[in-house]
């Protein structure tokens, strides 16, 4: 049976478009089903079926009423007739049944084409793999964070239509950017519609559910010739509080549901903070604190915005933690991947980190030829002897570098502030340095035991150690003095490089 259908149809412009449509449309069905049936699918894969492939079938679509229409007005040319629809004639029946079930069946691939396409655009792998050397230091760490399985868009981007249109707006911006090359090296944050901490963190961690005091042990090696190990053990008191019977406050009574913080800080990273207010929303009682090295000027804080303290203002990296060569080489050394053997090799591995460099290869081979060169010329002997520990070390460093430091893209531990402790960056120090005080002479302390206690501290065969409930005073590693440490701020001399 042949299909009769309108003469205006019979064109090549409408023959060309319903080509390409149908071509896109079962390119689509095809792909759409290898991804579906094949597990791992290709990213790019998503990129042609959810955008590519639809454009070629809405284009060959609308060609086809315009190659009729340009085809009507031909044979109409020199009679006055208007368009119109007479169902008694076949052809015109035809088309319109043609008409309405390609709607309708564009309009269920659209349904679900669309759906797919916006799990397509929140997935992983398109947050973190599309514009690979953009994404690829965020997607490294996050990769290697306690939420690697947390979806990117699950802190990105907040349930609700309002977020949804704000992340796609400000995600064409950036596709713009991207296909321009006129985004920043590094990306910079905070991020405008990062989700509000407080709705996306604690859809799974909750405040008054999980803090117990947490057990943890630092590995250091210091600076000299043997590599010396020095252990550090504190107990971190991350409750909100401890109850009636001890009313200690803990680290987490910044979000207690009665307590609320507010600061004002005058810079982009949030690393001046001179104003705190605490306020008990159950008791109304206020305090404000300001610091007293570097006060804000009255009149200023006119203009600046007063922000409340979330989980962000220390969690503040929860997914992309660069972490800073004093951390990862210690790492390395104590999981074996940089033989400890190596005489000097702390010092060396973190003079090599501290380099610049303009892309990971260069590094690569700048780590290669600095160690080699530097057992060949300082310990001949090991050279000699080791050199299969030397070549360890070398792919130990490179490793660690390659998943902390990523020069294409200018980022590094320095990049980002990280606000949870206070040795590379002042994180907690920013309020917590005596030096924050209020008008009734209270201080936001900096009383090395009310955030945690150290339970043991010095080299593994000689620990000193406290008793149970007990805790031990700090004694600084290395030969650094007592009055050195106690008023200055860490940062002084740890950048996450040196000392
Ligand atoms: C657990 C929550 C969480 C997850 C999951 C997460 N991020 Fe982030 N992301 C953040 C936070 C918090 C910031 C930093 C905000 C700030 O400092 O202002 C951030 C910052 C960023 C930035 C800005 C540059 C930077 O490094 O600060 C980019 C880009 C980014 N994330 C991309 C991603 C991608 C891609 C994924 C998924 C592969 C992802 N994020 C997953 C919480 C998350
Ligand atoms: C979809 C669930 C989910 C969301 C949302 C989420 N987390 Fe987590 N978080 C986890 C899981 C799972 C772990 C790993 C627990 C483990 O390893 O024991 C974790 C671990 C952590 C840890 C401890 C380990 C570490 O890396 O220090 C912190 C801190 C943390 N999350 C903070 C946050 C913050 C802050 C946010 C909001 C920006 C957030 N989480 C959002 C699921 C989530
Ligand atoms: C006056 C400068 C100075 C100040 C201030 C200072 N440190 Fe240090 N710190 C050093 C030096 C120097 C070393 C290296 C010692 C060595 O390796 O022999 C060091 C090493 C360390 C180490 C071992 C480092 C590693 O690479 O693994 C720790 C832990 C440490 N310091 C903690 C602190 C803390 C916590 C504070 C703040 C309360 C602080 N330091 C303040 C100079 C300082
Ligand atoms: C005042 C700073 C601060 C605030 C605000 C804060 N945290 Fe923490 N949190 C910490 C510190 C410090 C730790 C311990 C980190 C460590 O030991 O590495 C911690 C640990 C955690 C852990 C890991 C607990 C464990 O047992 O390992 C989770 C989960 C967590 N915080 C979630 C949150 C969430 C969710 C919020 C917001 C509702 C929040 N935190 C607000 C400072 C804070
Ligand atoms: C924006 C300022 C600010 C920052 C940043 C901050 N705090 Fe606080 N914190 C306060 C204020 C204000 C108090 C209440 C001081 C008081 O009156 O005792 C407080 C109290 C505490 C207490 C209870 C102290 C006590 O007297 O028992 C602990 C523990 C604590 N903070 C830990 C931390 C840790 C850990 C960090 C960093 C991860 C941090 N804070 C960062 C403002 C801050
Ligand atoms: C306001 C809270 C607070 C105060 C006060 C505080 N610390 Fe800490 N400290 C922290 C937090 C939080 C961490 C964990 C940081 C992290 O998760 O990386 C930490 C970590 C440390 C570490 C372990 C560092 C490492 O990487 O091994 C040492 C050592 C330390 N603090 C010493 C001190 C000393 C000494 C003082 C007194 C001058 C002090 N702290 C005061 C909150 C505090």
């Amino acid at each position: 049976m042949k299909l009769e259908l309108p003469r205006s149809s019979k064109n090549w412009i409408s023959l060309i478009g319903a080509t390409i449509a149908v071509t896109a449309l079962f390119m689509i069905i095809f792909l759409f089903a290898i991804t579906t049936f094949f597990s791992g699918q290709p990213i790019y894969l998503g990129l042609i079926i959810y955008m590519l492939l639809p454009g070629f079938l809405i284009f060959g679509l609308i060609l086809i009423p315009v190659g009729m229409l340009i085809t009507r007005k031909k044979i109409t040319k020199h009679k006055n007739i208007l368009p119109f629809i007479d169902l008694n004639l076949k052809r015109h029946r035809n088309a319109v049944a043609v008409f309405i079930s390609g709607t309708a069946l564009f309009f269920l691939l659209s349904a679900i084409g669309s759906y797919e396409a916006f799990h397509y655009t929140e997935s992983v792998e398109f947050c973190g793999t599309l514009c690979h050397d953009v994404m690829k230091p965020e997607y490294d760490a996050y990769q290697h964070s306690s939420h690697a399985r947390v979806a990117c868009a699950e802190c990105h981007i907040g349930t609700g239509a309002d977020w949804f249109v704000k992340a796609k707006i400000s995600g064409l911006h950036q596709v713009v950017a991207v296909m321009t090359n006129s985004f920043s090296r590094p990306i910079p944050t905070p991020i405008a519609n990062l989700r509000p901490a407080r709705e996306t963190c604690e859809q799974c961690h909750w405040p008054q559910k999980f803090y117990a005091t947490k057990h943890r042990q630092e590995t250091h090696y210091l600076n000299d010739e043997e590599n010396t190990e020095w252990d550090i053990i504190l107990n971190m008191k991350l409750k909100t509080n401890n109850g009636e019977v001890d009313p200690d406050k803990g680290i987490h009574w910044h979000i207690d549901p009665d307590v609320k913080i507010e600061y004002i800080t005058t810079d982009e990273r949030k690393e001046q903070i001179p104003w705190v207010k605490y306020t008990n929303t159950s008791t109304g009682e206020e305090r404000i604190y300001n610091s007293e090295e570097d006060p804000l000027e009255l009149n200023d804080s006119l203009s600046y915005k007063i922000n409340t303290m979330d989980c962000l203002d220390c969690h503040n990296r929860p997914a992309h933690s660069y972490k800073p060569p004093a951390f990862f080489i210690n790492d390395a050394i104590k999981s074996g991947l940089i033989p400890v053997e190596l005489p000097e090799i702390k010092s060396l591995s973190m003079q090599i980190c501290g380099e610049e460099f303009t892309s990971t290869d260069s590094a690569m081979q700048y780590i290669e030829k600095t160690v080699k060169e530097f057992y060949e010329s300082d310990y001949p002997e090991v050279f000699e002897s080791d050199s299969l520990l030397i070549v360890k070390a070398i792919k130990g460093i490179q490793d660690k570098f390659k998943v902390n430091i990523f020069p294409e893209m200018n980022v590094r531990w320095d990049a980002y502030p990280n606000h949870i402790g206070h040795l590379e960056f002042d994180g907690c120090f920013r309020c917590h340095d005596d030096q924050h005080t209020s008008d009734d002479g209270q201080v936001i302390s900096r009383d090395c035991n009310i955030c945690h206690s150290v339970k043991a501290q010095g080299t593994p065969g000689n620990l000193e150690m406290a008793s149970i409930t007990g805790s031990i005073d700090f004694r600084h590693p290395g030969d650094v003095e007592e009055d050195e440490w106690k008023d200055t701020n860490c940062t002084e001399c740890h950048t996450g490089l040196d000392p």
